[in-house]
């Protein structure tokens, strides 16, 4: 099967700021350039690093989004900062009637959610979350599979996101303190795979976790563990770690008439295989299977494409306000569960 993008490119050029601009924020620059997009400013706190962008970027760097909604106008802003700034950033951009693409988590607490939410409703902006793996090629097309029937009824779905900081043998700053990340890799990467089960089995009914601190001096999780049970009667088991060598994010979907497989590790195409039986009566370990041949590309590009195209068509995003405050709730809850050592009822 050959690859096929199922998000389109948007057509109209649009003037974009970047709020932070470290790891993350080159993904979006580069995701508004193939897209037409023109980033006309960022803000970055950090000197060094502005003054790098700026070089890279040729564009204005600035120390507060104060002081650049003083010089440029942005139409649309992606917010890449550590997680603690999300809201507030959020809250002055649409303010201003800026649209909005915050990268996950949207926030630290359900009511700075809600607040978000309602104040880009008022101000008639969108607000999109940044659950990049809505717009992979991979997930549409398994979403595709399982609304189709031709999985049968999903019964169990596992998701894995892992890595060890590049090997770097630190966690950093960013991410390693409640007080800028709010949690560790089970809402660093945790709240990703809550939105996937979501996108992919619907909404979640109970959800019982385990988190520990095993490789790294930092006051966060760096392992997590979390079983749901989802309104449909389905389970899912979701698999966060910092604490394993490499790099693996996949999803396995079982369904009674077939599975959905698509892992990764950074050195292999990321297929997305779907098993099945063509006839009853084969062997045990015989199954039979489609290969959908995809490509290593990620959905960070997607995923701005989408957010230009909801601005240009006034379309509700990929990834709503909603669905960010959602698998916020999960991960609450799941924190929850892991500190009380009890199953939490959503
Ligand atoms: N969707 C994804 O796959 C994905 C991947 C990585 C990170 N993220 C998210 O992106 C955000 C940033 O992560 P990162 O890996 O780029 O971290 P990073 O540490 O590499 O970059 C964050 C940058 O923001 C700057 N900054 C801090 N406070 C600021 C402020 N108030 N205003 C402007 N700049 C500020 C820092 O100096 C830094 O350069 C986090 O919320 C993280 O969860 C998402």
């Amino acid at each position: 099967m050959s690859q096929k993008k199922l998000v389109t490119i948007a057509p109209m050029s649009k003037n974009i700021a970047i709020l932070g601009a470290g790891g993350i924020a080159s993904t979006h620059h580069r995701g508004y350039t193939r897209a037409n997009a023109k980033v006309i400013g960022f803000v970055e706190v950090n000197q060094t690093t502005r003054a790098k962008r700026e070089e890279e970027w040729n564009a204005p760097g600035f120390a507060s989004f104060e002081q650049l909604l003083g010089n440029v106008k942005p139409e649309a802003v992606s917010i890449c900062t550590p997680n603690a700034y999300h809201a507030p950033l959020t809250l002055e951009a649409v303010k201003n009637g800026i649209h909005v693409l915050c990268e996950k988590p949207l926030s630290l607490s359900l009511e700075e959610c809600s607040t978000m939410i309602s104040a880009a409703k008022e101000a008639g902006v969108i607000l999109q979350t940044g659950h990049h793996l809505r717009a992979n090629w991979y997930v549409q097309k398994a979403k595709e599979i399982i609304t189709s029937g031709e999985l049968g009824k999903v019964t169990f779905i596992r998701a894995r996101q892992s890595h060890d900081w590049g090997g770097s043998g630190r966690v950093p700053d960013t991410f390693s303190t409640y007080a800028r990340a709010g949690g560790g890799t089970l809402l660093d990467n945790g709240c990703h795979l809550m939105d996937l089960v979501r996108n992919l089995g619907g909404d979640v009914k109970s959800i019982y976790a385990k988190t520990a601190t095993l490789a790294y001096p930092v006051e966060v999780e760096d392992l997590a563990l979390a079983h749901l049970e989802l309104n449909s009667g389905a389970l899912a088991s979701i698999e966060n770690s910092w604490s394993s060598i490499g790099f693996e994010e996949g999803f396995w979907v079982y369904g009674t008439k077939g599975t959905l497989e698509c892992s990764f590790t950074g050195s292999q195409p990321r297929d997305l295989k779907h098993y099945h039986r063509a006839s009853q009566d084969q062997e045990w370990g015989a199954r039979d299977s489609i290969t959908y041949k995809v490509g290593n590309e990620g959905g960070h590009s997607g995923e701005i494409a989408a957010f230009l195209e909801s601005i240009e068509h006034k379309t509700q995003p990929i990834c709503t306000g909603e669905d960010g405050q959602e698998s916020v709730r999960l991960v609450l809850a799941a924190y929850q569960s892991a500190k009380e050592n009890r199953a939490i009822t959503l």
